[in-house]
């Protein structure tokens, strides 16, 4: 079974062709070109979703014909067609659905619809066996969830952001301390160079809230106000750690708070972190250490496949076919908002 996947929900044309390995069922990526835009979007501090539109319809023919053509399988080869149906930018998303239907019609092919936030979850499935139900935690620049993922298409929204999600805090911080986007990796950098010499005693909303939602604006805004005074290179570094830091910690007492409440009623074996913060080295230290002391396994997906790609959504539409196997209606709407317990 071979899939070809589309994902343009945000500033990333990616297109993968994913085959399902008859051996172990893991997916084997035969090839994916991501091109990502974010040379186009950078002079505006975030993404224009018009331009965002613009550039996936200018390239997304051209990438599709050349993984094609790396992966050396022709179109008659595979078995259905998927792309990314939500939750994105209406214009972005129009694009790749659309591409992915005229190829599913053209070939007599299912087309299938995948959730981009579902892509995220079940990627870390494609190399490792990580059986049903586990907890995930969601983390990218639009989403931060507490998932319990009870099957490729039921997850349980145990707990989530009441405001802005981790990566776009980042984003945000980043952007405010003069840097670029995205401001995951960048922060990253900083937080590393510093020698922790000074405190900035930062919030962390809802952290002995006892229910799992998160709150991440008010330290968003404590963090710009220091800024806003002027502060000094080694203090910058200092207060991106310390930022790393507070954010860590929030979503560890939450996570372990799930752990615990679950473990009352269901046994958890498995934990999952997957979306673009995902790829960040000290939080992946973080959960690893609590999976650890919890004595639950800790699966991340590889870093390439924690940021957005489209071997994630080929992967989905695997394990779609594989439960379902039946096409999507070919008149699916693109949905700007589509929350993952309403599959
Ligand atoms: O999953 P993703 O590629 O796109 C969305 O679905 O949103 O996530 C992008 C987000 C951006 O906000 C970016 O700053 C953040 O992931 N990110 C990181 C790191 N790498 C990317 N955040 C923290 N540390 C990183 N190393
Ligand atoms: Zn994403």
């Amino acid at each position: 079974m071979i899939v070809l996947g589309i994902e343009t929900s945000c500033d990333e044309t990616s297109v993968s062709i994913v085959e399902k390995e008859k051996k172990n069922n893991f997916g084997k990526v035969l090839s994916e070109r991501t091109l990502s835009q974010i040379s186009k979007h950078k002079k505006f501090g975030g993404v224009v979703p018009e331009l965002a539109s613009r550039e996936h319809s200018k390239n997304l023919d051209f990438i599709v014909k050349e993984t094609l053509k790396s992966s050396k399988i022709s179109l008659k080869k595979i078995d259905a067609f998927a792309a990314t149906t939500g939750p994105g930018l209406l214009g972005a998303l129009l694009v790749g659905t659309n591409y992915a239907k005229a190829l599913a019609i053209s070939s007599k092919k299912p087309f299938l619809s995948v959730n981009h936030l579902q892509g995220h979850v079940l990627v870390s499935r494609m190399k490792k066996s990580i059986p049903f139900p586990f907890i995930c935690l969601l983390v990218s620049g639009g989403h931060c969830q507490i998932l319990l993922a009870q099957a490729y298409n039921k997850f349980k929204i145990l707990g989530e952001t009441l405001d802005d999600a981790v990566g776009e805090v980042y984003d945000k911080v980043s952007k405010t301390m003069g840097y670029g986007y995205p401001g995951g990796p960048i922060i990253e950098h900083l937080a590393k160079k510093s020698n922790g010499k000074y405190n900035f005693d930062l919030p962390k909303p809802l952290l002995r809230n006892k229910t799992l939602d998160l709150s991440f604006s008010g330290l968003k805004t404590a963090v710009r106000r220091i800024i806003e005074k002027g502060i000094t290179k080694n203090q910058q570094y200092d207060l991106a750690k310390e930022f790393q830091n507070a954010i860590t910690e929030c979503l560890i007492k939450k996570v372990d708070s799930s752990f615990k409440l679950l473990n009352k009623k269901l046994k958890i074996c498995n934990f999952v972190l997957s979306g673009g913060v995902a790829s960040n080295e000290y939080i992946r230290k973080s959960f690893e250490l609590l999976c650890k002391k919890n004595q639950i396994s800790f699966f991340a997906p590889d870093k390439k496949l924690c940021v957005d790609n489209a071997t994630m959504i080929a992967w989905a539409g695997l394990e779609i076919m594989k439960y379902r196997k039946i096409s999507s209606k070919i008149n699916t709407p693109p949905k700007p908002r589509w929350r993952l317990d309403s599959l």
